[in-house]
């Protein structure tokens, strides 16, 4: 066996716990010839968890079960397939015994929601399959792993608060004390994120700019073309203050205007949640989730009550930020 050198015997499978995010500034460059867009972001970790169990098989499987199952892949687009499949391709066909490897992914991240799902997923299986085959990859190696399979996932391994660079793959964790409450609201429908970029090039190509966001005096919409983007230094030194009344005003994302030219009614959402005292309301990553920073726990559940009962979402999730990133939470073993 290839595996963890375990007292207690042969490891016979690993679970992983791993974190949705919120992106608490996006900045978005111009399009990459390859596609991508150079990004600025700050990403934090927040605690809703999906969990994924690996074990050694005859073939590489893989099955879902809660929030969004149906919308999951299981065919070999599936990242957290494509997760162990990369690992495999680092590492020679010699890392593990068994021919393949059954995934089991836990739900409770909403699928295409703007809030990662699916490269926690990735991210947790290659922790778990890391765990499993006793690889000896340091952290950097795996997250170099990690960034061949999807833009978020090395950030999911990592978690906490960090800086993301390049597509959002080169993370670095960031100086942030204290902790943020949130509420998250879901909402009914899905977004791609491919297509939210796309909206977004689209809408700066018609605006000759940047778009501002609505209510948003920070970023008046300049003309010209899209710079590069630039970490804020504002936000930086809030997250450093661990004060959310200073956080709550920096938040932003550039994506913003493009989910909301998709899905216009996410407005009503983030209007009433400012509403019911947000201290910030921001659209999650590529969207549709909308999160919502809140003064303490108990401000975020009687935010959560309003925006529930305000019917302008699916449903809502109270969280709070930074949730660590990936992290082994089980191992079964028999005795050898
Ligand atoms: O890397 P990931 O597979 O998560 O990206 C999904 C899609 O989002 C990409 O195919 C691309 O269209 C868009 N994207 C982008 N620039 C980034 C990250 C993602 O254009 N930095």
């Amino acid at each position: 066996m290839t595996g963890a050198g375990y007292d207690q015997g042969i490891v016979t499978a690993v679970t992983a716990r791993v974190p949705a995010k919120v992106n608490l500034q996006l900045s978005v460059g111009p399009p990459r010839p390859d596609g991508y867009h150079d990004l600025v972001t700050v990403f934090h970790a927040v605690s809703l968890f999906d969990e994924v169990t690996v074990a050694p098989a005859e073939r590489d499987t893989v099955v879902v079960t809660g929030e969004g199952d149906g919308s999951v892949p299981l065919d070999g687009s599936n990242l957290a397939l494509r997760a162990v499949t990369a690992l495999v391709d680092t590492l020679g066909p010699g890392c593990r015994d068994a021919p393949g490897v059954s995934i089991e992914i836990r739900k409770r991240i909403p699928v295409a929601a703007g809030l990662a799902g699916g490269s926690a997923d990735a991210a947790a299986a290659l922790a778990a399959c890391n765990e499993l085959w006793g690889t000896g990859l340091s952290p950097q190696e795996l997250r170099d792993v990690a960034s061949q399979v999807g833009s978020d996932v090395a950030f999911a391994l990592l978690g906490g608060t960090a800086i993301g660079l390049g597509r959002g793959d080169q993370v670095t964790p960031a100086l942030a004390t204290g902790t943020y409450h949130w509420v998250l609201a879901f909402a009914a429908a899905e977004l791609s994120t491919a297509a939210v970029y796309a909206a977004c090039d689209r809408l700066r190509a018609s605006r000759g700019g940047r778009p501002g966001q609505p209510g948003e005096a920070r970023h008046p919409a300049p003309v010209g073309p899209v710079g590069p983007p630039q970490l804020d230094t504002a936000l930086m030194t809030a997250l450093r203050s661990g004060d959310p009344a200073e956080l709550g005003p920096l938040l932003t994302n550039d994506l913003q205007p493009a989910a909301l030219s998709l899905l216009p009614d996410l407005r009503r959402g983030l209007t009433a949640g400012r509403e019911h005292g947000a201290l910030g309301a921001v659209v999650s990553g590529s969207g549709p989730t909308c999160a919502f920073l809140a003064r303490d726990a108990r401000h975020a559940r009687d935010l959560a009550v309003a925006l529930a009962g305000a019917g302008v979402c699916r449903t809502v999730a109270t969280v709070v930020g930074p949730a660590p990133g990936a992290t082994i939470i089980g191992v079964a073993a028999e005795k050898s």
